[in-house]
């Protein structure tokens, strides 16, 4: 990093528009609620709100995922930046700040950092990961992009040796289809001295599974019936959230989480600017997020027929949280 005392004010690409987002939110809840079974993507879920009680549940005693990833930062941070050997840190789905600072720290100490790229669909998630950062790094070069993880990977800034960190299990959430395409996408995206760091969630007994996404407080309930809220304000709908219950399921066969809402008695909804009527049965349910739950293995077979070879593996203390780190095979 270079000596300097005053922050570099940070660059921001916006490829997304708000004009765009509303569009893909408008197409994404017809599609998802005129499906069989009916659903939505887990993105609508982060709103203010959403964003609060996610963090929230980060500090829960029973979700364990983002406790475990950071054990494992803090103990291999060091190991990670080393191998990588790289001067500027992505960040895919940025917002976590924490993390990446445990990252950023131990790249700094390589002396070879210069840059850091957060990457997310919200141009103003990311501006204000990018505003914190370049205030607490002077001479770090913050270059925040605003892109959609399907269409504009392509438009993170090339040049030099980068760091794709994909961190905290939100990987999971594609399904499996979605998870093989943007993999391969990254793939063809990486120069052959970039590497990926990708944080997975591993498969583990049923119980401390469903205890993640059944916390005793509720919160977890609350951040999924947040959704319904946030198409009443966006959307002119007229949900009542209280109605549906919280239904998490695990199911092994396809070895994920499953987040449901379930109707609480019949309800018909209008969602004014669709100009749209969804009916729901009594008991019917609602699919609102996938948490996909890895084992190494499989992981490492995944990475390597999308294009990449494994580098290393760091698995946490009770073996609950895994961090990968793969280079694209050239
Ligand atoms: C942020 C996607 C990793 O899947 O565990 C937490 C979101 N959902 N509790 C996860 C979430 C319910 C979380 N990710």
């Amino acid at each position: 990093m270079a000596p300097r005392d005053r922050a570099v004010p940070p660059a921001l690409d916006v490829h997304v528009t708000a004009d765009d987002l509303r569009a893909a939110m408008e197409r994404d809840v017809r599609d998802g609620l005129t499906s069989t079974p009916k659903s939505l993507p887990p993105v609508y879920f982060y709103d203010d709100r959403g964003s609060q009680l996610f963090d929230a549940i980060t500090r829960l005693p029973e979700y364990y995922p983002t406790r475990a990833e950071r054990g494992i930062l803090e103990i291999a941070a060091k190991e990670m930046a080393e191998l990588a050997a790289a001067d500027t840190l992505v960040e895919l789905g940025a917002g976590t700040c924490e993390k990446t600072r445990v990252l950023l720290d131990a790249m700094a100490a390589t002396g070879h950092l210069a840059r850091y790229v957060p990457f997310d669909v919200s141009a103003t998630t990311i501006q204000r990961a990018a505003g914190e950062l370049a205030n607490e790094y002077p001479g770090l070069r913050v270059h925040a992009v605003a892109g959609d993880f399907h269409r504009h990977l392509g438009r993170i800034p090339g040049g030099g040796r980068r760091l794709f960190a994909f961190l905290g299990g939100t990987v999971g959430n594609l399904d499996p289809d979605q998870r093989r395409r943007f993999l391969a996408d990254l793939d063809t995206v990486l120069d052959p001295g970039d590497r990926l760091l990708l944080g997975t969630d591993l498969v583990k007994d049923r119980g401390t599974l469903l205890a993640a996404y059944d916390d005793a407080a509720g919160v977890t309930a609350e951040f999924n019936r947040n959704v319904l809220h946030v198409l009443n304000r966006e959307l002119g709908a007229d949900f009542v959230p209280d109605a549906f219950a919280h239904a998490p399921r695990w199911n092994e066969g396809d070895h994920r989480i499953e987040m449901w809402l379930r109707a609480d008695g019949p309800q018909r909804v209008r969602i004014a600017a669709l100009d749209l009527e969804v009916v729901f049965d009594d008991g019917e349910e609602l699919l609102t997020e996938i948490s996909t739950k890895f084992t190494a293995d499989g992981l490492a077979d995944e990475l390597a027929s999308c294009g990449f070879e494994l580098e290393e593996q760091w698995l946490a203390d009770d073996g609950a949280f895994l961090v990968t780190l793969s280079r694209p095979l050239r």
